[in-house]
């Protein structure tokens, strides 16, 4: 495997440097790999940062997604507990699936006050906030004091923008969308441990659906309607 740079494209072929080739590890699959590539070392990263602890309650956004999916196992893996919210029922099967502890659907509305009570009043201790706008603002305001709040997205197409003095005097420390830019140089090392943590079986890829390269159209409506489960591939 290999990256092949940052702004992405569709090909049979690619040119890729022999310093960036890594082998996949014995006992998982390309397709595996592939969908681990990028979406795992992000994983790894946000769980790195929000320094989980065993106990801690988590709520991972848009938890049926491909960086989503795999949130939910690390955060199971680093021994917390585990809220998983998700639009609609056949998302919240899945995360249910990955060990979630508690899933919630936060197209209902009232959404965090089941955070809040699953969690006996307090909030969570750490949470991922991949889709922004309504739901990362009602995601900042249940987080409990003392709370990580970690951005990473803003799939609903607005980021959560959070106060400082607001997130100081509630005691909660952000983790801002610019922690992404600190994470290229880890990227191989991180997809590579994630590929070593899935061939060990203690995560799973989530391949939800799969296209021929021709209908690349195709894969791209089920992300932007909503209807993808985990990652999208397209096979060649
Ligand atoms: N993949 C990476 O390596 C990476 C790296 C850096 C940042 N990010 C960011 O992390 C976020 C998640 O990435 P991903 O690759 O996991 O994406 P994804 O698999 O497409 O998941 C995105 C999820 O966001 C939820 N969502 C909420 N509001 C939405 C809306 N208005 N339109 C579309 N989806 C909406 C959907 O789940 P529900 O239907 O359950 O709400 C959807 O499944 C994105 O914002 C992405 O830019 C990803």
């Amino acid at each position: 495997m290999a990256g092949t740079g940052e702004t992405g494209g569709f090909a049979e072929r690619a040119v890729a440097r022999v310093g960036e080739l890594f082998p996949v590890p014995d006992g998982l699959g390309l397709p595996e790999a592939t969908a681990l590539y990028s979406d795992g070392s992000t994983a790894q990263g946000l769980t790195e940062h929000a320094e989980i602890r065993p106990g801690d309650w988590v709520l991972v956004e848009a938890a049926a997604g491909g960086v989503g999916s795999l949130l939910v196992q690390l955060a199971r893996v680093a021994g917390a507990r585990v809220i998983g919210a998700a639009r609609g029922s056949r998302k919240l099967n899945l995360v249910r699936k990955l060990g979630a502890d508690v899933v919630v659907d936060y197209s209902a509305p009232g959404w965090t006050t089941l955070v809040r009570e699953a969690t006996g009043g307090v909030g969570p201790d750490v949470v991922f906030d991949g889709v922004g706008g309504e739901i990362g603002r009602a995601a900042f305001e249940v987080t409990a004091r003392g709370g990580r709040f970690s951005v990473h997205g803003a799939s609903s197409g607005e980021a959560t923008l959070v106060d400082p003095v607001e997130a100081h005097l509630r005691g909660v420390t952000v983790i801002g969308l610019e922690q992404l830019f600190g994470f290229g140089p880890h990227v191989v090392r991180w997809a590579q441990r994630m590929m070593s943590h899935a061939a060990a079986g203690l995560v799973r890829p989530i391949i939800g659906q799969t296209f021929p390269l021709e209908h690349a159209a195709d894969a791209h409506a089920a992300v932007e309607n909503r209807t993808a489960l985990g990652k999208t591939l397209l096979l060649i």
